[in-house]
């Protein structure tokens, strides 16, 4: 998976066993356009077949109402273009839209200001150059991120706004909550469109630092007001260290940044601590209705917390934090010291912040267990009368009951990358993902890269992909399925321009 480089990942999987892929995420030889030089889009990191052969993109999109023209970028389809007016973060009584306000009921209002309306274009400068990103990152790349044209894309992060927020300076702190958009596989934990919640909290020297303009005093002061959670958490860290996890100098002082690093902490472990007593509550509910002996003894485990060293290009130090969750430890927020040319940029050089970001789909998953992210999107009423009355009454938070599974229905497509016509091709995964996808909607459950193979004579390259059907609303017909896969089949040889084999 490209994007666990890139970003906090958004997998619900354990931090230290990551899922493994036989899938490289670009398979097979470097790319070349027709005439046998590198095209630009090759250098861009997508594969010339999909490029050269997709169909040419409409001139200009609509975008949640607004219009952009596209050019040669453009790799966004229209059922994530669809997605970008739903805003299910703030649609009462959705489980995304419950988790963001259990997070904000444990931030107080009058300090932090909520921002949940920004639209999800941005340009390359808000998403990557604002936040220091360097202009090789992987995270800029068409295989990894949905482009509008060149310099503008749909946001693969919240962080994207950070910039604008605290130029607009309308409060110590802010939350701010937004869909966001990656190309990546298609399973149960993966869904191109997720959401995130961006927090920060600043302190500003010109008002709040002593006479040698240090800011320690005040942040401490801060941190003695806000309440203590009592519950044990790991952290072995050193407050920051010259190696991996510098403070920023000469701007911060030691003793700043040591107390900012606790204020936040702090902050955020209440947070968390919040989240996890609700999800406990519902399983222990739950498991007193209709539980096994074993499973009231696992509801009434202890929450444990670490935290854990961590690298963004737009703080510093660092730090993740992590939860022990039925046996394995979950990756659930990175956060750090905002990096100070970001304030600057802003027009508050002197501010000094923290920042965290966490996904609000994967709590929602744990929160409500929900164990396919495509039921966010559901607008099925024995999915959404489950959540009715819980945005106004978060009291009311109960585990989600699955309606019913449907037969799942296994198919493989085998291709050869060459095309047959001898030139050797090039194929992203997340491209493979996407024209599945595209073709198949919300009725592909899971795609597996099960197999690839060199001909031992020929050299030619195959992949062998399984794509699991099933809909989360009902039976699908033998016919129904022969026709997507058939579809799907199609469709790899235009886009892609592979032979079937
Ligand atoms: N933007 C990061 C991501 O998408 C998450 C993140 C990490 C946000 C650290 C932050 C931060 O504000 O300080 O993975």
């Amino acid at each position: 998976m490209a994007a666990a480089a890139v970003y906090l990942p958004r997998v619900i999987a354990p931090a230290v066993a990551r899922r493994s892929s036989i899938a490289p995420a670009l398979i097979a030889a470097p790319c070349r356009s027709s005439i046998g030089t590198p095209s630009a889009h090759c250098l861009a990191g997508n594969l010339c077949r999909f490029s050269s052969t997709a169909p040419s993109p409409p001139p200009v999109v609509e975008i949640d109402g607004r219009s952009y023209s596209t050019d040669t970028w453009f790799n966004t389809p229209t059922n994530v273009l669809a997605a970008a007016s739903r805003r299910l973060h703030l649609q009462e009584d959705h489980p995304i839209a419950i988790t963001r306000q259990i997070i904000e009921s444990r931030f107080p209002s009058a300090e932090f200001r909520s921002v949940n309306s920004l639209h999800p274009v941005v340009t390359t400068f808000q998403n990557f150059d604002s936040l220091g990103f360097p202009p090789d990152h992987p995270g800029r790349a068409r295989s990894d991120t949905y482009y509008v044209n060149k310099d503008t894309l749909l946001r693969t992060h919240t962080s994207a706004h950070e910039l604008e927020t605290f130029r607009a300076n309308a409060s110590p702190g802010f939350l701010l909550s937004a869909d966001v958009y990656r190309r990546d596989e298609v399973d149960r934990t993966h869904y191109p469109v997720f959401h995130q919640m961006e927090g920060a909290r600043v302190w500003d020297r010109r008002t709040q630092a002593d006479e040698k303009g240090d800011l320690t005093a005040t942040i401490l002061r801060d941190l003695a007001a806000l309440p203590e959670h009592g519950v044990a958490v790991e952290d072995p860290n050193p407050p920051f260290h010259d190696g991996t996890n510098p403070r920023q100098v000469p701007q911060h002082a030691a003793s700043e940044v040591e107390a900012m690093g606790r204020h936040l902490k702090r902050s955020l472990e209440l947070m968390v601590v919040e989240v996890f007593s609700r999800a406990k509550k519902a399983k222990q509910l739950a498991v007193a209705a209709v539980g096994t002996e074993a499973e009231t003894v696992a509801a009434d485990e202890p929450l444990r917390m670490r935290w854990v060293e961590a690298f963004f290009p737009f703080t510093s130090p660092s730090w993740e934090l992590e939860v022990l969750y039925e046996g394995d430890w979950l990756e659930v927020l990175g956060c750090g010291i905002t990096k100070q040319p970001i304030l600057d940029a802003a027009g508050v050089p002197s501010q000094m912040a923290w920042a965290f970001g966490i996904g609000l789909d994967r709590i929602a998953m744990l929160l409500f267990k929900i164990t396919d992210i495509r039921l966010f999107w559901s607008t099925d009423e024995r999915f959404l009368s489950q959540f009715r009355g819980v945005s106004a009454d978060l009291d009311k938070l109960r585990l989600f009951v699955p309606f019913s599974k449907y037969p799942a229905c296994y198919k493989d497509v085998s291709f050869w990358l060459d095309g047959g016509d001898g030139v050797a091709g090039t194929v992203h995964n997340n491209d493979v993902m996407e024209v599945i996808r595209s073709v198949a909607g919300d009725t592909v459950e899971d795609v597996q890269l099960t197999d690839t193979f060199t001909h031992p004579k020929t050299g030619r390259q195959s992949l062998c992909y399984r794509i699991n059907y099933r809909s989360l609303e009902k039976t699908l017909t033998n016919a129904v399925t022969n026709r997507l896969h058939s579809d799907v089949k199609d469709m790899l040889v235009r886009r892609l321009g592979v032979e079937i084999r």
